[in-house]
């Protein structure tokens, strides 16, 4: 693997989460393959989870790490081209970009989509130019349109937890007060429409996801039937894509906050959700305490899935 930035570059994806549940068994197996490699991040906005999981899992494979807050002590740059720079931004992005590789052997980017121009977040911009001109490997640590390190760690404990060999899985909106990207939806729905699931998405008129991520996937806009005999319920906000509220707050319906009313038509089904996540918004405080939530092994599983995918770049080089 040369670059990690959707579903699609993990090949056989029954054959990954195999390959990700045995490095878990023995996750120092494969240090040799970091010996005097750096592993780059490289941070447009905040992370808790994806910060330390990648950190530790590019650790695990021996690897030295570096990471970069753009926006925390380094000079703030500059993305599009033509600009004439006279204004806030001293460094320009094309020449940032190939110093960064000059640095590392394999970079990571987080860069979220902005909600300033569609085609610019849609492109991956972005990540694509990280790609053009570092040089190295890159993989996504969550992108305009995709956050693909969550959804393989989500795969991964659905795999872990599940008891029947096709689960009924169900991505539902909820609420949330600010306008949040598509990115964890979108890779979402691409990794559960190439899992063995019953896929459902369910969320409010007009929110209705790239058609691209959904592909042939059940949308349900009754929230409730949705969730009737739900083995895994993947709670997540995310803003209108579909033209023109591109980016807009459409809906504030507590309603649709997932709690114990909800829970209780679905299959005794597990809770999930990628964190952080605004409690009694999303979800009820009883719910995500609950026996039945996941999401602490969830982000545990976000070692283990950046590990997977380190070591498939380690060993193409
Ligand atoms: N789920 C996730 O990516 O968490 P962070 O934003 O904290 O990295």
């Amino acid at each position: 693997m040369r670059h990690f930035t959707n579903v699609k570059d993990l090949g056989n994806l029954n054959e990954a989460v195999h390959e990700a549940l045995r490095i878990k068994q023995d996750r120092y197996a494969f240090q040799h393959l970091g010996k005097n490699k750096t592993l780059m991040m490289v941070f447009f906005n905040s992370s808790l989870r994806t910060r330390l999981s990648t950190q530790k899992a590019g650790m695990n494979l021996g690897m030295n790490t570096m990471v970069l807050d753009i926006n925390q002590g380094a000079w703030k740059l500059e993305t599009e081209r033509g600009v004439i720079m006279d204004g806030d931004k001293p460094e320009h992005i094309l020449e940032a970009i190939p110093v960064m590789g000059s640095y590392c052997d394999v970079i990571g980017v987080r860069s979220f989509a902005r909600f300033e121009d569609k085609s610019f977040d849609d492109q991956e911009t972005i990540l694509n130019q990280f790609i053009q001109h570092s040089g190295k490997p890159v993989f996504s640590m969550e992108a305009a349109t995709g956050h693909p390190l969550q959804s393989f760690a989500d795969l991964i404990t659905i795999e872990e937890y599940k008891k029947k060999d096709r689960p009924k899985v169900v991505l539902t909106w909820a609420p949330h007060p600010r306008a949040l990207p598509q990115a964890v939806p979108n890779s979402f729905a691409d990794f559960m429409n190439e899992a063995d699931v019953d896929f459902v998405i369910t969320h409010p008129y007009g929110y209705e996801l790239n058609k691209r991520f959904v592909r042939d996937a059940v949308v349900e806009y009754d929230q409730m039937k949705a969730f009737e005999g739900a083995d895994f319920i993947y709670a997540k906000n995310w803003a209108a894509y579909q033209d023109p509220n591109y980016g807009k707050i459409l809906c504030e319906d507590r309603s649709w906050t997932v709690s114990s009313k909800q829970m209780s038509v679905t299959n005794d089904a597990y809770f999930m959700h990628c964190l952080p996540v605004r409690r009694n918004m999303i979800v009820s405080d009883d719910v995500i305490e609950s026996t039945n939530s996941l999401v602490i092994p969830e982000a545990a599983n976000r070692e283990i899935s950046a590990q997977t995918v380190l070591k498939r770049i380690l060993e193409s080089l």
